[in-house]
């Protein structure tokens, strides 16, 4: 019964949803039409009183990984519930264009900017056929937030540059071998995000080397470049999945393993300048699944992909999860779980069923 009431709502066929007012990490999660979101690896924009959520759309059975369709929109005032706005970014059909049909685009992330009233999506870019070696991060540009996005180049970042800070000749190459083999074409990018800080600087994050070592990367004014200057966080680290925050004057930032679409121990650090230092904090991950699955060894069986800061709450924010279904990705499920600050970490709980109105007591029921 319940496997034919998922099929029905992966498909739409359940019927309008009825209004949430609670968070169900893991469900079905139907939108506005009673299908269940579509919006995978994405990030959430508030803007005008309004959250956008862009996230992969994803297709039935292994194809779907690649993909098929392009980014998808959602906008939403409560967080609960969604209406889905279509497709912002469509992949082309044109055999010489990078968004071909069937390349991989992965944790689209859309930020606003301000100076030119412009929305700017970045997002991690395979060429169609070359499975994970392109390894591009990509930028597409639109005037309106729900789209169309106007894809507007690709890159490997910085090249050329060496980081803030680096001394070649110090350097040792099993440390910086594989940073000094991309110095001229540029360092890879795969499992990305972006973040704007509330000065207007805007950072990409993405996983370089090999997924061996972050790169944090300043943003050009307008957003659809990078200037050059980077840091290298955690060499040999081997993080994926970045996602981050603002709290108190600090950076947060959270993390995963590498493991492909396994879940794997989530890992956090925090800075005081997003060029660090950063120091290692270790899982943020608390308590166990109220369901008795993958507890937060294996964070719940999630992989981070945004922080979203709750507008109006000064302090609160969601941790978003994804949770991979490769076989069949379109019914991959999204962890949003209540993030808390004590003691000098970031925490993550879950606490099964939630609603924002509960955030205090979910967060204070756990202790480091
Ligand atoms: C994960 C990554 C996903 C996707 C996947 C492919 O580690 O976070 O975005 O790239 O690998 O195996």
């Amino acid at each position: 019964m319940r496997c034919l009431l998922t099929f029905l709502l992966l498909l739409g066929l359940a019927g309008p949803a009825v209004a949430a007012d609670r968070f169900h990490p893991g469900d079905i999660w139907p939108d506005d039409q009673g299908v269940h979101i579509n919006a995978h690896g994405g990030g959430v924009l508030f803007h005008e009183g309004t959250y956008y959520w862009f996230g992969e759309h994803k297709v039935a059975g292994r194809g779907g990984n690649s993909a098929q369709v392009g980014v998808s929109c959602y906008s939403s005032q409560d967080l609960y519930n969604w209406k889905n706005e279509g497709i912002a970014l469509k992949v082309d059909d044109d055999p010489t264009s990078e968004i071909r049909r069937g390349c991989i685009i992965e944790r689209p992330k859309v930020i606003y900017n301000e100076r030119d009233k412009r929305f700017v999506m970045w997002f991690h870019l395979e060429h169609h056929g070359k499975g994970y070696a392109t390894a591009r991060t990509a930028v597409a540009i639109s005037s309106q937030m729900t789209g169309p996005y106007q894809f507007h180049r690709s890159y490997r970042p910085n090249a050329g540059k060496w980081p803030v800070g680096f001394d070649e000749d110090e350097a040792t190459d099993d440390q910086v071998g594989l940073l000094k083999r991309d110095h001229l074409g540029g360092q890879m990018s795969r499992d990305m995000t972006v973040f704007v800080d509330d000065d207007g600087r805007a950072y990409h994050i993405g996983s370089a080397e090999e997924n061996y070592t972050l790169h944090i990367s300043l943003l050009t004014a307008d957003y659809l470049d990078f200037t050059g200057k980077f840091v290298r966080i955690f060499p040999g680290g081997h993080n994926e999945a970045p996602a981050i925050c603002k709290h108190d004057g600090k950076y947060w930032l959270i993390a995963s393993g590498c493991t492909g679409w396994d879940p794997n121990e989530a890992r956090s650090y925090v800075a005081d300048s997003m060029s660090g230092p950063w120091k290692p904090l270790g899982n943020p991950c608390r308590g166990p699944h109220p369901s008795g699955g993958m507890g937060p060894e294996r964070t719940w069986g999630g992989q981070s992909t945004f922080i979203l800061p709750v507008h109006g709450r000064p302090g609160a924010f969601i941790a978003m999860f994804d949770v991979w279904r490769p076989r069949n990705p379109i019914d991959g499920r999204y962890l949003w779980l209540p993030v808390s600050f004590e003691d000098g970490r970031i925490l993550v709980t879950h606490p099964g069923p939630w609603s924002l109105d509960d955030l205090d007591a979910v967060t204070n029921a756990v202790s480091p």
